[in-house]
């Protein structure tokens, strides 16, 4: 049976406790597969497509359809970009409009199976709304702890509308995840669904199948960090192809931070076993605007066994990216999944990633998630009375 393994310490119990953390070390548990558990017999489509390697019954399943989302090749960026290939992930068309439905969806299955009537997270925006909707189709009440003031708009009234109990703090993410972890340590009155629960990273993994059964494994995907679950879950993904003897050699892993908010960079660039958390980070990418990620060890190791790297892209990098990436390819991300973008830009200008490479970025939230900073880009705007002829002064200038 697949059981649980702290990456950090080597605990390892059964699945059928309800555990988060290592109780010898505090990480965050990984769940693993035997050799001979690992079945890469995938029918179907989207995230339940894999369900073979999904620990949780099926029958069960609280779905809206997730995964299997586009593919996209770049058409226009590849010069910008100075690689062979780009290719965009675009993570943004889920149900909600975020990568975190494909964890969510087996998260809330799983809180069904266990039976709890309540589900909880601290969230900087997207894992609010992805509870916020799924608990509302599993007819359970989702509750959501968020940074007072810091959450995009389209985020917060997703999680509104869908009828979760909001908990502002005045304080930033981490005190928000500190606060639902104690909680969870202490209470089984609500099932924890940040991405330190290890069923969320079995939802998410499914991204590194998707990609690889449409274009065979690329020389690098990058992808943004924030609390590190993403990439966490992306590089066991990738290794459990490897295992099954579906990728042949592993792609190098790009993970990509704000600079204001960028501890596991700091970490891999001093060859540091760890980070120092930041207490005030900043960032206008409000969805990775973390100062103390909760799966930083696993980021890591994914980034150095990868032999990837870790680096961080400024306010200005990661807005230009978002331009770009709409402009150019007609793709509207949030500004965290453009920080993936903005970090293959500068990995390929610095050398890192060269002109031969084939390159797959993810991106992991759509533009209409953060409505306000998409607001500051200038485009030919202009008002007019209501007369058709006014029109001939605008077209084709
Ligand atoms: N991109 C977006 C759009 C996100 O919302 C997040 C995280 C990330 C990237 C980073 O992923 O945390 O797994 O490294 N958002 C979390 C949230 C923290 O609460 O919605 P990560």
């Amino acid at each position: 049976m697949p059981r649980y393994l702290c990456e950090n310490c080597g605990f390892s119990d059964s699945l059928d406790k309800n555990l988060y953390f290592c109780p010898r070390c505090g990480d965050p548990l990984t769940i693993i597969y035997n050799d001979n558990e690992l079945n890469g017999d995938f029918s179907g489509s989207g995230v339940w497509r894999y369900s073979p390697l999904l620990p949780v019954n099926e029958d069960k399943k609280v779905s809206l359809y997730e995964g299997n989302t586009p593919l996209y090749k770049s058409l226009r960026m590849g010069g910008e970009a100075g690689v062979k290939e780009l290719y965009i992930k675009n993570e943004g068309m889920n149900p909600t409009g975020s990568f975190k439905d494909r964890g969510m969806t087996v998260a809330i299955t799983r809180a069904i199976e266990m039976g709890f009537n309540s589900v909880i997270c601290a969230s900087t925006g997207n894992t609010a709304a992805s509870l916020a909707i799924y608990a509302a189709r599993a007819g359970i009440k989702g509750y959501v702890v968020v940074p007072d003031g810091a959450v995009a708009l389209g985020k917060m009234a997703q999680a509104r509308a869908a009828g979760a109990r909001i908990v502002k703090v005045r304080g930033n993410f981490d005190l928000a995840l500190q606060m639902v972890k104690d909680f969870a340590r202490e209470s089984s009155d609500a099932y924890l669904v940040n991405s330190v629960n290890p069923f969320r990273i079995e939802g998410q993994k499914t991204v590194a199948y998707e990609i690889v059964e449409s274009i065979g494994e690329p020389d690098w995907i990058t992808i943004p960090v924030g609390n590190a679950g993403n990439i966490t879950a992306l590089w066991k993904g990738l290794n459990e192809l490897k295992r099954l003897g579906k990728v042949k050699r592993l792609p190098r892993l790009l993970g990509v931070q704000a600079e204001g908010s960028s501890p596991i960079v700091k970490a891999f660039n001093s060859g540091s076993g760890s980070i120092e958390p930041i207490s005030s980070p900043s960032t206008l990418a409000t969805a990775i605007k973390i100062g103390n990620p909760a799966s930083w060890r696993r980021a890591l190791k994914a980034v150095r066994e990868s032999k990837g790297a870790m680096v961080a892209v400024n306010d200005e990098q990661i807005v230009d990216a978002q331009y770009l990436l709409a402009s150019k390819e007609g793709i509207f991300v949030e500004p965290a999944s453009a920080a993936s973008v903005a970090g293959l830009l500068y990995a390929s200008k610095s050398g890192l990633i060269g002109s031969s490479d084939v390159v797959v970025s993810i991106v992991t939230g759509n533009g209409l998630k953060d409505p306000d900073s998409a607001s500051r880009f200038k485009s030919l705007e202009i008002t007019v009375e209501s007369d058709k002829n006014l029109l001939y002064s605008v077209i084709a200038k």
